[in-house]
């Protein structure tokens, strides 16, 4: 329990790893900015909307990446859109054959069934973020309210250090990039793969057309009635 099993250095990195922790979420806050924190497994794995995210010692990842975010200027939550981006990508190189798309906010979908879900932290005290991501690699919880898939189950077959490596150089690109550009080139790059653009949506139980995503992240929702900017919540269908 809470032991270091594993600890490397990657391109600006210090990947450290753990054998069972209670969120990976947690232990993240007692590291500085660029550490990367993955367990092996966690006993309290936390999903979005104080959800549960099964967390079993089963070859899945599960981590969370410590960023340094004090700079007033830049709006850290895109980073969300940024990581599954990167993780898109990630997952797209070890196998091309298949639909991976993106779901606002920021799950990934393989064949319309989700693979992985990302949760942002902030910690107020150290001023940091935190990223935390999941991939069900090997297996994938079934008592979930969207249907849910495995990379190994699509004939993606990677080990978790594999993905988290090519995960760590994508996010890396396109952090220097979204610091260069700002948001637009990240918003370009996403909405060439995402879940339902133009389709329609349930989100947040309103229905209506997925028109745009607006130039911040917010999801723009046309109803019989009126144009509504959606800042969070999830998509059901
Ligand atoms: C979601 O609900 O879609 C977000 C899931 C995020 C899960 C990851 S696993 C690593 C990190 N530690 C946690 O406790 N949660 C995140």
């Amino acid at each position: 329990m809470n032991r270091i099993i594993n600890q490397i250095q990657f391109l600006k990195y210090d990947l450290i790893e753990f054998d069972c922790v209670d969120s990976t979420m947690n232990v993240a806050k007692t590291f500085p900015s660029n550490s990367v924190v993955i367990a092996q497994s966690q006993s309290n794995g936390k999903g979005k909307s104080s959800r549960v995210w099964s967390s079993e010692n089963n070859g899945n990842l599960y981590f969370s990446l410590i960023l340094n975010a004090n700079d007033d200027k830049l709006n850290y939550s895109q980073l969300s859109f940024l990581s599954g981006l990167a993780m898109r990508e990630a997952i797209e190189k070890f196998n091309k054959s298949n639909s991976i798309l993106l779901k606002w906010p920021n799950d990934i979908l393989i064949n319309e069934k989700k693979c992985c879900g990302i949760l942002l932290e902030f910690d107020l005290l150290s001023k940091n973020l935190v990223i935390g991501i999941g991939v069900n690699i090997k297996t994938y919880p079934t008592n979930t309210m969207l249907n849910a898939t495995a990379l190994a189950i699509e004939n993606i077959n990677v080990e978790r250090y594999n993905l988290l490596k090519e995960f760590l150089s994508n996010f890396n690109y396109f952090f220097d990039e979204w610091k260069r550009y700002g948001f637009s080139v990240i918003r370009e790059k996403w909405i060439k793969n995402c879940y339902k653009l133009g389709k329609t949506i349930k989100v947040n139980e309103i229905e209506g057309i997925f028109k745009d995503l607006d130039k911040d992240g917010t999801l723009i929702l046309e109803t019989k009635n009126e144009v509504l900017y959606i800042k969070s919540g999830d998509i059901f269908i």
